[in-house]
């Protein structure tokens, strides 16, 4: 085990191991840092910036981000999380994300944030990208409007040989997620159910199942996100 250190959060005495990452290390001492592409046992991205703090009046990622003897961590200013508050905003309008109508509402970690951040109408202008809903494969369908490119399914959803089943596609703003070419045929149900659960929205579906538990009586339906640190992601 590293050795224990001490870190405070918004003046709050905290202790951790050294070396874990901010966003674990508050998990640990009671303290929600909102987080977007970072997913639990899945090395960190750090792309999303939902997780933005300040220390030494540097902005750093607290999900990339490993906590050190005596750091000073700023969490809820004013400015950080106007700052987050943008990012999720910045998500909405640059996707089509329709939540009355997907299959991902009350579980959508996105409209969670929103929720939170109680965002009613984006300061941005909605960007209306024309973007296509994949159905051609056999077992899910990939609804590319509602992705926010966090790669949650690049990074987590590997074959029995460690490769990754989804990838990248063109550039800029043409980029999109797919199944990779040779790759996609070992997405097993297994694999499917898995992406599906690993994205954060309602961009990856397996095909005639969906969502078990009714609208309502969902995750975030239930206790916003960030007020249950144990089920957050
Ligand atoms: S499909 Fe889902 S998990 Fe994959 S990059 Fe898009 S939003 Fe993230
Ligand atoms: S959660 Fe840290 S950058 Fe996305």
């Amino acid at each position: 085990m590293n050795k224990q250190i001490i870190f405070t959060i918004d003046q709050k005495e905290c202790t951790s191991e050294a070396g874990k990452y901010i966003v674990d290390a508050a998990r640990e001492n009671g303290i929600y840092i909102p987080t977007l592409c970072n997913y639990k046992g899945v090395k960190p991205a750090g792309s999303c910036r939902v997780c933005t703090v300040k220390v030494n009046k540097r902005h750093l990622t607290a999900c990339t981000t490993p906590v050190a003897e005596g750091m000073e961590i700023e969490l809820n200013t004013t400015e950080l999380n106007d700052l987050r508050k943008a990012v999720v905003e910045i998500l909405f309008t640059e996707g089509n994300h329709f939540c009355p109508a997907c299959e991902k509402s009350g579980n959508c970690e996105l409209q969670a944030l929103a929720y939170r951040f109680q965002i009613m109408a984006p300061r941005f202008p909605y960007q209306f990208n024309k973007r296509d809903v994949d159905a051609s494969h056999p077992k899910i369908l990939h609804d590319h409007n509602r992705c926010i490119l966090c790669k949650r399914c690049i990074r987590a959803v590997k074959n029995e040989e460690g490769k990754s089943v989804f990838t990248f596609e063109n550039r800029a703003k043409k980029v999109h997620i797919k199944l990779d070419e040779k790759l996609g045929d070992s997405l097993t149900d297994e694999l499917a159910e898995k992406a599906m659960e690993v994205c954060p929205v309602g961009s990856i579906l397996v095909k005639e199942k969906g969502f078990e538990i009714p609208i309502g009586e969902r995750t975030y339906d239930k206790v916003p996100i960030g007020e249950m640190l144990i089920t957050d992601k």
